[in-house]
């Protein structure tokens, strides 16, 4: 249960600062532990330790920092003589050396994760949620690697990668976490795009139905992905268009992708793997010039109506019809549940018939404005937009609603204005058929990378970016509903519409360099900054990851050392297309 080491609680410390918004404060407590000197090299920031409490059960603190101190130094700073301090010094560091001293210990600083661990008489444990002072002084223990497991990694999850400072996998549920809304947050170069890849190739083989849809601005993702989409029922589309002929298709896609550097003695399988999905799987996606609206819907419908009725040239004989419209129209459509954003479809003929008779009982005039009014709404609706054979955003979203159609989606465009028509009207158009299905199956997850494109701070009509942030914005806070969901990922927390992070359940984390996206999650997630500092000092593929109640049984923030997609995606290659190739 708990490692040999012990170690004694000494202080708790307070700090107070001002939130990231400077609208207010917020405070962090800090334990310090006194650990003997000699105590296992091991001892690791995100180790979990148990404090005696009051009640008997036992406080979780995670470990956030920790120091070697010598008694010596404690009195030492500039006042001391300059000899004096040079042999004091001196004689530190050689029993530093030694490796063990009485006059050394190391002090370490943890902060409550908000659990308690309780430990029956019949030596059962357990956890729970809640405080309980510590009793300053008493013994401090270091949860051992099964305990820690327990704790924090989902029993039947996923592995993603391997625990920093345990020797444990990092099991996540991965259904769970796409169900809650997921988050990527690092600087450029940390591994985002990577840790992205090595969650798709999990949440693919799940057991639980999930299709993906990567939307893909930065052209990477039909690389990194390749294997997947080559053994998948996948789609590829692309906003560029490809040559008709199969091999000039696969030179262009072979030319347009950057391939990654350690995978560059690989250049020969990725063309290979591009050949195989020009022959169908990948689609030039024909994209509007225009995200505005080309559909009518029932609030444009009643909108008319009311201007029809304060209309001061409508004959006054007929605006009590444009009423019992208006009211007709209502009733129709609580009853098939239809909200104003609902497109306008024949469905709605059945009022419009009714209507224009009872304009007749009424004995209208002919050329009165309600009949013409009717017959341009009949127009609309039997002149529905005309079917192509192009392969375009209607024909996308249809295939990703349908549980039947692929399962892993890579939209890519060099655009960013396109990607977030792309975006946007695909959210719209699947929210719209889900609404009206009588299943909302499969969970749909839409991953949105260099998501501060897509749901900037400041948003704008002119180069789409309001049209794509309210989409997200709405999939995130509604999306649930209808089992659609979403990973987002991005570099800067602060180019970001920060009203989507309370939607987020679970976070990965790694190095943020700017301390107010440090101090927005730490606050977002009431975990201490000095643990939220420490994700400075980590490498290319550690995280940092939190989740409420979603990827991991407890809220605890754990660091861990994710898989590498490359490597899987190079063993993976190796294996598909030596079964596959050709015997010529
Ligand atoms: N878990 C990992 N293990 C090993 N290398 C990694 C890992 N994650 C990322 N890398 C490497 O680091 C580099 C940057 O990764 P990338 O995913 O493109 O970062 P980002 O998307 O955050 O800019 C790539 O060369 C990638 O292969
Ligand atoms: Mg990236």
């Amino acid at each position: 249960m708990f490692e040999a080491v012990e170690g004694k609680l000494r202080e708790v410390k307070v700090f107070t600062r001002p939130t990231s918004d400077g609208r207010s404060t917020v405070s962090f407590r800090t334990f310090i532990v006194e650990m003997p000197y000699h105590s296992p090299s091991d001892l690791d920031v995100g180790k979990l330790m148990a404090a005696k409490t009051m009640s008997g059960d036992y406080l979780i603190l995670e470990v956030v920092d920790y120091l070697p101190v010598h008694y010596a130094m404690l009195g030492m700073d500039g006042s001391v003589p300059i000899e004096l301090r040079s042999e004091l010094m001196r004689r530190i560091e050689e029993s530093w050396a030694k490796g063990e001293s009485r006059e050394a210990w190391i002090d370490v600083y943890a902060y409550p994760v908000g659990y308690l661990l309780r430990v029956s008489r019949d030596g059962s444990v357990s956890f729970s949620k809640g405080y309980s002072p510590p009793l300053m002084g008493s013994a401090v223990y270091v949860l051992d690697s099964g305990l820690f497991e327990r704790f924090a990694c989902s029993s039947s999850g996923q592995s993603i990668g391997k625990i920093m400072g345990y020797n444990v996998n990092m099991k996540v549920d991965l259904f769970s976490m796409a169900k809650y809304h997921t988050g990527i947050f690092a600087f450029t170069g940390s591994g985002k795009s990577n840790l992205i890849s090595t969650l798709v190739r999990r949440i693919v083989n799940l057991k639980e139905e999930v299709k993906v849809v990567v939307i893909d601005v930065s052209l990477e993702y039909a690389v990194l992905l390749l294997d997947v989409l080559l053994t998948q029922d996948s789609r590829l589309a692309l906003t560029e268009r490809l040559p008709p002929s199969k091999q000039d298709a696969a030179k262009k896609m072979f030319r347009s992708h950057v391939i990654p550097e350690d995978l560059s003695d690989l250049s020969d399988s990725i063309y290979k793997g591009f050949s195989k999905l020009v022959e169908g799987k990948a689609k030039h996606l024909y994209v509007p010039a225009s995200s505005g609206q080309l559909i009518m819907t029932y609030a444009h419908l009643l909108d008319m109506i009311r201007s029809q009725i304060e209309d001061k040239y409508t004959a006054t004989a007929q605006k009590p019809l444009f009423f019992a419209m208006l009211q007709k129209l209502d009733e129709f459509m609580r009853r098939n549940n239809l909200s104003g954003e609902d497109p306008l479809g024949e469905e709605v003929n059945g009022v419009l018939d009714e209507v224009e008779s009872q304009a007749r009982e009424a004995r209208l005039r002919e050329n009165m404005s309600i009949f013409s009014f009717l017959s341009s709404i009949r127009s609309y609706l039997g002149n529905s937009p005309a079917e192509t054979s192009e392969y375009d955003l209607e024909k996308l979203a249809l295939e990703i609603a349908d549980p039947k159609g692929p399962k892993v989606f890579v939209v890519e465009t060099p655009s960013v204005e396109i990607g977030r028509t792309v975006a946007g009207t695909l959210i719209e158009r699947i929210f719209d058929i889900r609404k009206r299905a009588y299943s909302v199956k499969p969970s749909i997850l839409f991953i949105l990378d260099e998501a501060q494109e897509f749901i900037p701070y400041d948003t704008k009509q002119r180069d789409n970016s309001e049209f794509s942030s309210q989409a997200v914005e709405k999939l995130l806070r509604h999306g649930r509903k209808y089992h659609m969901h979403g990973l987002i990922s991005t570099q800067r927390l602060a180019y970001l519409n920060t009203n989507v992070l309370q939607q987020i359940h679970t976070y990965f984390i790694s190095t943020l360099p700017r301390p107010y996206d440090r101090q927005l999650v730490a606050e977002t997630f009431s975990i201490s900054d000095s643990l939220l500092d420490r994700t400075l000092d980590l490498e290319t593929g550690q995280w940092l990851l939190i989740s409420f109640k979603a990827a991991t049984p407890n809220e605890v923030p754990v660091f861990f050392n994710a898989e590498n997609n490359l490597t899987e995606l190079r063993s993976s290659l190796r294996e598909i297309l030596q079964v596959r190739s050709d015997p010529h």
